[in-house]
């Protein structure tokens, strides 16, 4: 004997990208060389983002990172079931922390998706006696849906209303532009050095979603 069968849907998914790249040591020196000589000349170089676009260099690292980025977002379209035409630019700059450079709660507007190439990330975060849950260096995202977690109880999956990385060097994430995250303080005294970009959407009217 067969009772009703329940349904579960899972909605509004928040999609987040982590793909370790392979090969990484040659073209990370030379990604490396390229931001350092970039944050000599233009002490702000993490803020003006406008200006220091590394994907429209013609480099053999610069070239390999555009690759990947552009293959993991092909990956991506295919997985979560996009089966027409998609047509897109990247936007990219460079990012140099140094102790006590952090990045405040921010999403990115105006972009489909964004992301980040992990260059540089120091081993070791404190360098004092610090309370444990600091998290130097690491990445938190936050539930893009507010306030979710006020009602859940353990084990449910709205429990956590943020999730955090701590990345390693070739890691390649991204997600939805609009999705609010946090950059922690380095508080090393090692440099953090990653490649960040958006994902702009080269307009077409079949991206419009049918009506019915
Ligand atoms: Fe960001």
């Amino acid at each position: 004997m067969t009772g009703p069968s329940i349904e579960i849907l899972d909605l509004w998914p928040t999609k987040l990208v982590r793909k370790m790249l392979d090969s990484i040591e040659e073209p990370n020196l030379a990604l490396l060389k390229l931001v350092r000589e970039w944050d000599k000349a233009n002490r702000n170089l993490t803020t003006d983002y406008h200006d220091n676009n590394p994907f429209e260099i013609d480099s053999p690292a610069t070239n390999w990172l555009r690759g990947e980025v552009n293959q993991a977002i092909v990956e991506y379209l295919q997985a979560i079931g996009i089966d027409f035409p998609v047509d897109w630019q990247i936007h990219g700059w460079a990012s140099l922390n140094r102790t006590g450079d952090y990045h405040d709660n921010h999403n990115h507007p105006h972009c489909y998706l964004s992301g980040t190439y992990y260059v540089k990330v120091p081993k070791s975060g404190l360098n004092r006696r610090q309370r444990g849950d600091v998290r130097p260096n690491h990445i938190t995202f936050y539930d893009p849906r507010t306030a979710f977690n006020m009602q859940s109880i353990k084990a449910d999956p709205y429990v956590e209303p943020e999730f955090t990385v701590l990345p390693q060097p070739g890691l390649l994430m991204f997600w939805p532009a609009g999705l609010m995250h946090f950059v922690h303080p380095n508080l090393s005294d090692e440099t953090r050095v990653s490649i960040s970009f958006n994902i702009i959407l080269k307009w077409a009217d079949h991206y419009l979603p049918t009506q019915e």
